[in-house]
């Protein structure tokens, strides 16, 4: 028995990095797949959940960042910059702690979740809250980076996209094969392109039989890959996911195309609902972006889209504890008892 290494070490081979790269890693990737018995039950389908918020800064943005950072300290970098809604920016920030570098990040003003927020702050990263929204916070991240000495650390960078095609390797090696379907939920259209060339990649080396059909799922209020246009205005609870005019747009797309699969929209009560079943029946806690996966599987075996018996994974992609907001708004307030024994017996029904 020994401890996973950290995915450049686990899959060295596969990712472009030679001799000369120091790698900087916390230990990402190793994550969770658990076997959803509810969701399983409800779709007649071999579920399985990703657990990307069991990352080191509870997203799986740790995969990308520890291949972005390692080659942005091999060019020799001394500061990287980054636009997100959140996870990116914590994920930066903190790899940049570990990479010895200043980390910049940019932010849609009052629009990212307390737990990155707090994140951000605590790895010591600048961080400078926009006036506008994501995509005008990655044009300045983009200007910045091409007018100053500072490396850009968003999936636009090509070794993000190598990183992150290691949770598809995680998910064959632990199945002994590709799913049928791989849900996801998309934003910057980052995730679902690395995910891709991870299963394109095993399948074209024979490491895989198959490749999954990809099911991406965009909150309703910032689809533009599902309206064919940009939204000027995205709106949604899941903030990581606001997003209207995504960076990998194209090779989204792609990714759909070439696996026979769909990118959709799912509202927000659709994203919450999903989210509390996954906390409250699968006891996995993510936060709201990540239940769009699920919310999406649904909606699909809702249309009829599912077979029965179909191995289906659903990569939920950042921590509950990012976004406690919702996990308490419209729960009970927990009641008040006094240091005696019957009343809290009472109180819970056991007595
Ligand atoms: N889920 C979570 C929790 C995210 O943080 C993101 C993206 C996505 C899904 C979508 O992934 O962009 O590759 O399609 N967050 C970025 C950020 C935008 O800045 O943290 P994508």
């Amino acid at each position: 028995s020994r401890q996973w290494r950290g995915l450049i070490e686990e899959y060295r081979s596969r990712l472009p990095v030679s001799d000369k790269t120091p790698v900087v890693t916390l230990r990402e990737g190793g994550t969770p797949l658990v076997y959803a018995c509810v969701l399983s039950e409800m779709t007649g389908c071999e579920v399985w959940i990703k657990v990307e918020g069991a990352n080191p800064t509870g997203s799986f943005k740790d995969r990308g960042m520890t291949m972005a950072i390692s080659k942005a300290a091999e060019e020799g970098a001394k500061a990287v910059i980054c636009a997100s809604t959140g996870n990116t920016s914590a994920s930066a920030a903190a790899y940049a702690v570990k990479a010895g570098m200043v980390c910049a990040v940019l932010v849609p003003s009052g629009k990212i979740a307390l737990g990155k927020m707090a994140q951000a702050l605590v790895h010591g990263a600048k961080i400078l809250q926009v006036d506008g929204n994501f995509d005008d916070c990655l044009t300045l991240a983009r200007k910045l980076s091409e007018s100053y000495p500072v490396s850009l650390v968003n999936s636009v960078n090509p070794f993000r996209i190598e990183g992150q095609k290691t949770g598809a390797f995680e998910i064959v090696d632990f199945l002994g094969d590709a799913p049928d379907i791989h849900c996801l939920p998309v934003g910057n259209a980052g995730n679902i392109t690395a995910y891709w060339k991870g299963f394109v990649e095993y399948a074209t080396d024979g490491v895989a039989t198959k490749r999954p059909r990809e099911w991406g799922f965009q909150a309703a209020g910032a689809a533009p890959i599902v309206n064919g246009a940009p939204v000027m205005h995205p709106s949604t609870i899941a903030t990581a996911i606001r997003i209207g005019n995504p960076a990998s747009w194209e090779q989204a797309v792609a990714a759909r195309d070439e696996s026979g699969g769909l990118i959709d929209a799912v509202t927000d009560r659709e994203i919450l609902s999903a989210y509390r079943l996954l906390a409250a029946k699968e006891a996995v806690f993510v936060e709201p972006a990540s239940a769009a996966s699920v919310a999406g599987l649904l909606k699909k075996h809702k249309e009829g889209l599912l077979d029965p018996g179909q191995t289906v994974v659903c990569t939920v992609t950042g921590n509950g504890l990012k976004d406690p907001e919702w996990a308490i708004a419209g729960a009970p307030q927990p009641t008040h008892v006094a240091v005696d024994a019957y009343a809290a017996a009472l109180q819970l029904g056991l007595a």
